[in-house]
């Protein structure tokens, strides 16, 4: 199936907080799609990360899409005030969510595109009925609440299943990976279905720089697509 260059959403989580604008830029700089923000509670994973005032004083730094990727109990509660703070898309989680389509619907109205995550131990047949609702689907490729964990390649076949589901809708809805990408893991998720990958310390805790770190991992997938055109 043809589908256009991948997608790469840096993830912040990784990067140096001192220096986060400056990093943000290189990020933008280097043809980022999309800059992704884990936002983590200490309760729906073991880890605190950080909450919009992040994302406002980010907004005055890039034009990139910023999206928001809730590891937190209340999605809802907080959605408003991340949209005022200038986000421009959510990633909610399957896991927790006795009211999914209801949060869904709620991210549309307030005009943001949707996402849904589901963790490594959700299978892909859960999206079935929410899938036309959404623009975006998160494969956890690792369990959420931290980075620079290892890749599980036990879910390559599910992001496949998830890219097949999406073929047969409409093909519209993005596939998205998070966890573990690096030069390696990186080419196998794109030959499995992946059309964005989320990559934290890969690309911020690289000593030869975000830019660098990039074209290292668009460089690891184009060299595994000409070797499976070979
Ligand atoms: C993990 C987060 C990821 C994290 C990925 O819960 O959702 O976005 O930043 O980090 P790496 O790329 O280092 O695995
Ligand atoms: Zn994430």
């Amino acid at each position: 199936m043809a589908r256009d260059a991948v997608k790469l959403a840096p993830s912040i989580l990784a990067a140096d907080f001192s220096r986060l604008g400056e990093q943000v830029a290189e990020a933008e700089q280097a043809g980022a799609d999309r800059i992704h923000v884990d936002v983590m509670d200490g309760h729906f994973v073991p880890n605190l990360s950080m909450g919009a005032p992040i994302v406002k004083s980010l907004r005055r730094v890039t034009r990139l899409p910023l999206e928001i990727h809730m590891m937190i109990s209340n999605p809802d509660f907080f959605l408003e005030e991340f949209v005022e703070a200038g986000s421009d898309s959510f990633l909610v989680h399957w896991e927790g969510n006795n009211n999914l389509h209801r949060t869904v619907r709620r991210i549309k109205e307030l005009g943001k595109r949707t996402g849904v995550v589901i963790n490594p131990a959700t299978p892909a047949a859960v999206l079935e009925e929410i899938l036309p609702e959404l623009d975006q689907v998160l494969v956890m490729t690792v369990n959420p609440g931290f980075g620079h964990q290892h890749f599980l390649h036990s879910m390559l076949p599910k992001i496949e299943r998830v890219r097949q589901m999406v073929e047969r809708l409409d093909g519209r809805c993005e596939v998205e990976v998070d966890g573990g990408i690096d030069e390696k893991t990186a080419p196998l998720a794109s030959a499995a279905g992946a059309s964005v990958l989320v990559a934290g310390s890969s690309i911020f805790t690289d000593n030869s720089g975000v830019a660098t770190a990039m074209s290292r991992l668009r460089a690891s997938i184009a060299f595994h697509k000409s070797v499976l055109l070979a």
